[in-house]
């Protein structure tokens, strides 16, 4: 779908088309304040509040406006600009005061990938620190150089500068698998805008570089297995879904499809049934600390989101590679470094799933024998961050389940471990190879609608009752209620002993016993943040050291970790929105929560990981009077065999 070129009527939730892209880059360096040294760090549609949405009729007029951040490489100058699109003229023109505290830079750009490899490899100290440890002058043309963010640990030379700490592994061929050879104890601070090595940590003692192979292209793979035969969906009259633009309807569905280089996918004015649940979706961040205090890691603290962009790292699919079935793919008009319009092909994925057994029932008593099939309407993309990709997938189900389902895969950092040595703060995954403990957080942010905008959080948990008059057989338990009224008191976790839950309702209606339609928060009580209060990581993804958070919505917060994550201070994002503690029963509310992993590195993990999984459902709970699936047709005659197979067993 080229959105730059379509004739369809816009919606304000439209992301940026190619011909306005253009337009935009070109009010950009049209700008007195421009410099052809400036590189467009993020570009993306500036979404209009939700009130001017929800007033907003079809057919009329449509305010675009679009806006970016700018990055001056030379200078390290932050410029952020918003330009009316409808007038053609830049509306907004500032520098965030980002060199002086709480500091923080606009995520890593891909220009600066490459450059960092460049600086490092050139500087005669690193050079030097890698010859120490075994490597050869003909090697280093091959040693692959990563750039992490920097974080910020208070280094007086590092405040204000724009940053990242490289770490760097051999490779004897340029397909080699560089993760399996770690150059330990060797870490480049480099300045992205004076193009150096500001500080170079060498640790004395010298860990030799992990030499054995563990390589994942095909040519290293064993043969592939010879028993698997073809397993095809076929859907012979095509998908259930239909698309006009960028709105998406299946089933009893409907939502929008959005898009930024910084959270990826987007679903907007998601509803059922014709009732808005919510008025916007996604992942705003997520980051992975790592638990091991040497050199090489203990600064290990990517925000994925914030520091890199999972839109703008987005991968593109390929057909019969990511997916199966009748694939609808979304083609996403986007910025490159120099603002200038690209493509990218087939960066979300949409695609019906059979989904096992939706319900049933076998009454024996009257042989009445009912069985439906759950489909689930599946949206999702992949971003690949450095060594890890991550996939972000919505299921949409038939019985009005909304689920989010990150999957975690590639390939782990890892740590080189000297020959006979224990590895302290991780798990041996080769031989003298390390994989470090960390932990993965990410954080949706979800704008509730349910069924209008006067929404309030409640909590709800599971007690023992105390033997009495009213339970003198002592099987009763409490169920306990109570509103989340104020910010401060809904930065919340997850209890698995207590059962502990939370319901999004409408107060303003009510449901067919009487109480307000609800959607039940059904969360995994995963870890919280492991470093200590005050260290470093901590300051910076307070997001992480709660489950659940609900603020009032503002359009200015939009990011768990602030707007700025990259080697901020810390304090912004969630802490800092509810330190306001404003009202948030029956109110517009965005509902915040924290999920994720803790990864103790096992040897299966590598060369690749297998997918793990990591998310959250939404569940309807008093939403609709009764099942509201009890209307799928029968499909269990659609089941086919092969004329020369017996029916195993039934059509389930
Ligand atoms: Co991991």
């Amino acid at each position: 779908m080229d959105i730059g070129t379509t004739t369809q009527t816009l919606h304000p939730l439209d992301p940026l088309g190619l011909a306005e892209l253009a337009a935009f880059r070109a009010l950009v360096i049209a700008h007195p304040g421009y410099a052809p040294s400036m590189r467009f760090a993020t570009v993306e549609l500036r979404e209009p509040p939700r009130p001017v949405v929800e007033a907003w009729q079809p057919g009329t007029a449509v305010v675009r406006a679009a806006q970016a951040v700018l990055l001056d490489t030379a200078t390290g100058v932050v410029i952020e600009v918003v330009a009316d699109l409808n007038r053609a003229t830049i509306a907004s023109w500032e520098a965030p005061p980002l060199g002086q505290p709480p500091y923080g830079q606009p995520p890593i750009i891909l220009d600066e990938f490459v450059r960092v490899g460049q600086i490092v490899r050139a500087d005669p100290a690193w050079r030097a620190a890698v010859l120490r440890r075994g490597l050869t002058e003909a090697d280093i043309d091959l040693v692959q150089v990563d750039p992490f963010s920097a974080g910020n640990f208070g280094y007086p030379e590092e405040q204000g500068r724009r940053l990242v700490r490289a770490v760097a592994y051999w490779r004897g061929d340029i397909r080699d698998n560089g993760y399996a050879h770690p150059i330990e104890g060797v870490v480049a601070v480099v300045d992205l805008i004076e193009n150096r090595v500001l500080t170079l940590v060498d640790d004395p003692i010298a860990i030799p570089v992990p030499r054995k192979k563990r390589n994942y292209g095909r040519e290293a793979l064993p043969a592939p297995r010879t028993d698997l035969k073809p397993l095809s969906i076929v859907q012979p009259e095509g998908p259930s879904f239909s698309t006009d633009g960028w709105e998406v309807r299946w089933q009893n569905w409907h939502f929008r499809v959005g898009f930024t280089p910084r959270e990826g996918l987007v679903l907007h004015q998601l509803g059922v049934e014709g009732r808005s649940v919510i008025h916007r979706a996604s992942i705003t961040e997520m980051v992975v600390p790592y638990g091991d205090p040497t050199t090489n890691h203990y600064w290990k603290n990517a925000f994925d989101a914030g520091e890199y962009g999972l839109g703008k790292l987005a991968n593109q699919l390929e057909l019969g590679c990511d997916c199966k079935g009748l694939i609808r793919y979304f083609d996403i008009p986007c910025a490159n470094d120099d603002g200038e319009p690209e493509l990218m092909k087939n960066a979300v994925c949409m695609h019906e799933e059979d989904y096992g057994i939706l319900w049933k029932h076998y009454e024996f008593r009257n042989d009445i024998r009912e069985v439906r099939r759950s489909r689930r309407l599946v949206v999702s993309f992949f971003a690949t961050v450095g060594n890890y990709d991550y996939g972000f997938y919505w299921y949409l189900y038939q019985d009005g389940t909304i689920q989010l389902e990150g999957k975690l895969t590639g390939i782990i950092q890892t740590a080189a471990i000297a020959p006979g040595e224990p590895y302290k703060w991780g798990a041996m995954v080769d031989e003298n190879l390390g994989g470090p403990t960390h932990q993965h957080f990410f954080n949706a942010r979800l704008h509730m609608a349910l069924d209008g905008s006067g929404n309030t959080v409640t909590e709800h948990e599971f007690q023992p009752r105390p033997w009495g008059t009213d339970n003198p057989h002592g099987n009763a338990f409490n169920v306990t209620s109570r509103v989340l009224a104020r910010e401060r008191d809904a930065a919340r976790e997850a209890d698995g002993r207590t059962g502990r839950y939370w319901k999004i309702t409408n107060p303003n209606r009510t449901n067919s016993v009487g109480n307000p339609p609800a959607y039940k928060l059904v969360v995994n009580a995963s870890p919280l943040l492991l470093a200590q209060e005050g260290s470093a990581v901590h300051r910076r993804a307070g997001f992480a050291t709660k489950h659940v958070w609900v603020t009032q919505y503002d359009p200015a917060e939009r990011f768990a970790a602030g707007d700025y994550p990259n080697q901020h201070q810390g304090g912004a994002g969630l802490p800092a929105y509810i330190a306001q503690n404003r009202n948030i029963e029956n109110a517009d509310i965005v509902v915040w929560h924290t999920f994720g992993h803790t990864h103790v590195c096992k040897p299966e993990d590598f060369p690749i990981m297998p997918v793990e999984y990591a998310g959250f459902m939404l569940k309807p709970n008093g939403f609709f009077a009764a099942n509201p699936a009890l209307d799928l047709p029968d499909d269990s005659g659609h089941s086919t065999l092969a004329a020369d197979e017996p029916p195993s067993c039934c059509c389930e």
